[in-house]
């Protein structure tokens, strides 16, 4: 089975809307990797974010892509959220969603409706280091704490669970011996995210991966 996200549209732009929650370094990543050709046949319709102060969002708006803001905060309770964040996704009907450093479950109507076009960089080398209260500064935490010496990143499908879907990819990281959480997230970001999140996207929009009995194969 191909990657039902390149098969929707044949062989048009593949239509993107990326989620975001903070700095939105791993969206840059994905623009700056568009203006330079490292990504083709891909167009950002929309930003949408669950935090107003999302950096992120400014860097949506300043390249005239749609910055929506889709905030918990504005409804009466996490399903009447969901409801609206699913209705908005439909309406904006995306190949593919890209989870870009966005820190809110994913409504499981919208897995159940998006299926496998629903794709996630997450900051360790799944299954280490990933699941509920794994994110952002937490998971470089936990790494220092337990002492590896390898973590990474892992850009993988979406689906009901949480960091459980197929992964499409993964790229190791150094842990060196006077590492902060910071300085760690940095290298992990520079090194592995910005890298694999983008090279993922363009697989996908030009059909270099099939999903196959769960488990993700490169090559057409
Ligand atoms: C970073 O911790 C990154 O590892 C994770 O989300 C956080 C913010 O990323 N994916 P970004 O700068 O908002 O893309």
């Amino acid at each position: 089975m191909t990657n039902e996200a390149s098969e929707r549209r044949g062989f048009e732009m593949l239509k993107i809307v990326v989620c975001v929650s903070g700095g939105g370094t791993n969206l840059q990543a994905i623009m700056n990797a568009m203006d330079e050709g490292r990504i083709t046949n891909v167009e950002i319709m929309a930003v949408i974010s669950n935090n107003r102060g999302a950096k992120a969002l400014e860097r949506a708006a300043s390249r005239k892509i749609e910055a929506i803001l889709m905030s918990p905060r504005e409804y009466s309770d996490r399903e009447a959220y969901h409801e609206a964040f699913t209705a908005k996704m439909c309406a904006l009907d995306p190949d593919l969603i890209v989870l870009a450093g966005f820190l809110v479950r994913i409504p499981p109507q919208m897995v159940e409706i998006f299926g496998n076009r629903i794709i996630n960089i997450h900051p360790s080398l799944i299954p280490s280091f990933c699941g509920v209260g794994y994110y952002g500064l937490k998971v470089h935490e936990k790494v220092l704490e337990r002492g590896v010496k390898v973590t990474g990143a892992t850009v993988h499908f979406v689906n009901e669970g949480m960091d459980e879907g197929p992964i499409i990819s993964q790229k190791a990281v150094n842990v060196e011996e006077n590492d902060t959480p910071e300085l760690l997230q940095r290298r992990v970001m520079e090194e592995a995210e910005w890298i694999l999140l983008p090279q993922a996207i363009d697989d996908i929009a030009n059909k270099r991966i099939r999903l196959i009995d769960g488990k993700v194969l490169r090559g057409n």
